[in-house]
């Protein structure tokens, strides 16, 4: 799998929020850092097929992802920097929600829906609330919902803010697992959420990315 931006700009009115992005994935993990209002995730919506870029092309195994119809966001898993939960659900409604969102037959969906929340560690509290979780839980099940549909992209958009440090490790072990044959790019503006499983950094300031660190 390979994902390819090309000199990607944004623009909100006259607002340059992206200036010429330029970067290239393979599988692994991928760490986007900067402070807040860098654009962080303003390139993750664009990744996340949810904004057009103003200019640029973003490409999958070397097509651009806009002649590929449907098939580019069936390959991506999107974590948002905000969820959302309906008071009333359990984290099995949830799941089954988001399951037929994206079209899962609902067979499939429990088979895969009990797989992941055992892999994210959320298997005793599946017929509890959601909006009763912890921020912690919360993340979890926002991951497992953004891998129902096994995508070979992943993107979470700070997916640590607000975590304690020992769900941080568990989380970082969640995300080591699931990046052996997928893409992982997770934001972040705290550097020791990446800098042991990312295979790079890609520092982002002002818009632009300076020159990629390569960790590992
Ligand atoms: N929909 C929008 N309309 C106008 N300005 C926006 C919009 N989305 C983001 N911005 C602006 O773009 C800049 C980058 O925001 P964002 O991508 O959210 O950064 P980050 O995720 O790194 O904090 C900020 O100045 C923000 O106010
Ligand atoms: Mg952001």
């Amino acid at each position: 799998m390979q994902l390819h931006m090309e000199n990607i700009y944004k623009s909100f009115r006259d607002k340059e929020v992206l200036k010429g992005i330029s970067v290239r994935m393979e599988n692994g993990v991928y760490g986007l850092l900067g402070p807040n209002g860098a654009g962080k995730t303003t390139m993750i919506r664009i990744l996340a097929d949810i904004l057009q870029p103003s200019k640029g092309q973003v490409f999958i195994n070397g097509q651009d992802k806009n002649t590929c119809g449907d098939d580019y966001r069936a390959k991506i898993g999107y974590l948002p920097q905000e969820m959302n939960f309906y008071p009333d659900f359990s984290g099995w409604d949830y799941l089954r929600y988001i399951a037929a969102l994206k079209g899962i037959p609902a067979g499939e969906a429990r088979v895969r829906i009990i797989e992941l929340t055992n892999s994210v560690g959320l298997t005793g509290d599946l017929r509890r609330r959601c909006i009763h979780y912890s921020g912690g839980m919360k993340r979890r099940l926002g991951i497992a919902q953004a891998l129902l549909n096994d995508p070979q992209i992943l993107i979470l958009d700070e997916p640590t803010a607000g975590l304690d440090p020992q769900e941080r490790i568990k989380f970082r072990n969640i995300i080591s697992a699931f990046s052996k044959d997928r893409i992982v790019l997770l934001s972040t503006h705290i550097v020791s959420d990446v800098d042991s499983i990312a295979r790079e950094i890609m520092m982002m300031e002002y818009g632009v990315i300076k020159k990629p660190r390569t960790v590992n």
